[in-house]
């Protein structure tokens, strides 16, 4: 018989906000607002024309992140936020874009921990506004 141990769901901020079915609706909502809202025009800019490989992407690095499955990070050895980023000039209004966009789609798609999913809100917030310059 199974022990507790092994059928218990890991205590990770991955798990408890629902696992790759919250991921994924996060970012499909992340990347939905910024390819509708013009607030994001510039963010959006930056993006390739077809967002669908971000909207796989994103959400397996965001598991890894949140100590889910790594398999983004599996995927892609020696890849990290700066090497991704290195193409792009950031500038701090896109990634206030960046930033306010994702807090929106965390709260339209409302995590089944609320508290800890606004906590996750604000430390992308922080990495985001932390990359602009
Ligand atoms: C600060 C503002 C940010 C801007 C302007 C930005 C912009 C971009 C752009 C333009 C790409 C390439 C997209 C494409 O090829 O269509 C990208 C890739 C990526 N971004 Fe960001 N990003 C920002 C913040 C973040 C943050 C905070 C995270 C993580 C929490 C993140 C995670 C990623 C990942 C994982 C990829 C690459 C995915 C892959 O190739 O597998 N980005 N980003």
């Amino acid at each position: 018989m199974a022990t507790i141990a092994e059928t218990a769901i890991p205590n990770t901020p991955f798990h408890r906000l629902g696992g790759h079915e919250t991921m994924q609706a996060i970012c499909d909502r992340f990347y939905d607002l910024m390819d509708s809202d013009p607030a994001y025009a510039e963010l959006r800019a930056m993006h390739a024309a077809d967002l669908a490989p971000m909207r796989k992407s994103l959400p397996m690095f965001l598991a890894g992140w949140a100590g889910g499955p790594r398999d983004w990070f599996d995927a892609n050895p020696g890849r990290c936020m700066m090497s991704v980023h290195k193409p792009f000039t950031i500038t701090k209004a896109v990634a206030g874009q960046w930033a306010e966009a994702m807090k929106r789609a965390i709260a339209d798609t409302t995590p089944a921990d609320a508290e800890l999913a606004k906590a996750m809100g604000g430390v992308l917030e922080e990495m985001a506004l932390g990359m602009g310059r």
